[in-house]
């Protein structure tokens, strides 16, 4: 029956899925992040491991709870998502939902940083790059490499052409852009808007909550597994 199918129609295959936000440390008890809620990454996670996938899911900061039945590993920075990612590996397909800070400060600072008495001026931070972790795994070699690479991009003008070129310069199979301008309400909302790229063709899906995306995906993901 077609419930048993879906049931089944990743099993035995193993996805690494990033999901929610890093946070940057400034010192031990600040940070810079970003507004991801992690909504649409675990609904993913959700999708697979409906269909019998094992999902390794490393997740930063997020409003909703890791799915159950995940191999769920909770991380901080970029650079830690990066580690645990590597490590997860190797997987037949990875998933790159996570909105990664792409700066973190130079140098956290080990203690609290003070206000100086009577200062009139602010501090400033030095930010240095945090290493693309999608770019990483689409360009690892031969098996090394998840058969199946599908990353995100986050836009908020000219989206079709900034996702083509995104695709492009980070060499993921897929590629599912969002516009993430407030006026949509996608960071922290339930639904998404997705353009679709397998190629450099745009596929326009319709507004649907999370929960679809994430199983619009996961059939596609199956379809593409199926018989392997
Ligand atoms: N990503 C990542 N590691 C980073 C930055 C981004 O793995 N250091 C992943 C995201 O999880 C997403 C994709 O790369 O799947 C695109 O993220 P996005 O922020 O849209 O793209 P960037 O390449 O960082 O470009 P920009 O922010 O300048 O648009
Ligand atoms: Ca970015």
């Amino acid at each position: 029956c077609a419930y048993f199918e879906k049931g089944q129609s990743l099993k035995g295959k193993h996805f690494v899925v990033t999901s929610g936000g890093t946070r940057e440390p400034i010192d031990p008890v600040r940070f810079i992040s970003n507004a991801s809620s992690g909504k649409q990454g675990t609904a993913i996670a959700q999708s697979l491991l409906d269909r019998g996938a094992k999902v390794s899911f490393i997740y930063g900061a997020s409003d909703v709870p890791p799915p159950p039945g995940a191999d769920a590993i909770a991380v901080g920075s970029a650079q830690e998502m990066y580690e645990a990612v590597h490590q997860a590996l190797p997987a037949e397909g990875a998933i790159f939902c996570a909105a990664v800070a792409d700066w973190r400060p130079k140098q956290a600072g080990r203690e609290k940083i003070k206000k100086q008495a009577g200062a009139t001026d602010a501090p400033s931070i030095e930010m240095v790059l945090n290493p693309d972790i999608l770019k990483s795994v689409a360009q690892l070699e031969g098996a090394a490499r998840p058969q199946l690479v599908v990353g995100f991009a986050a836009e908020t003008e000219n989206l079709v052409d900034h996702a083509r070129a995104k695709r492009q310069r980070k060499g993921c199979d897929w590629l599912l852009a969002n516009d993430v301008s407030p006026e949509m309400g996608t960071f922290g909302g339930d639904q998404n808007k997705i353009t679709f790229f397998r190629s450099d063709a745009p596929e326009e899906w319709d507004t649907m909550s999370k929960k679809d995306v994430a199983d619009k995906l996961a059939d596609a993901i199956a379809t593409t597994f199926k018989g392997s």
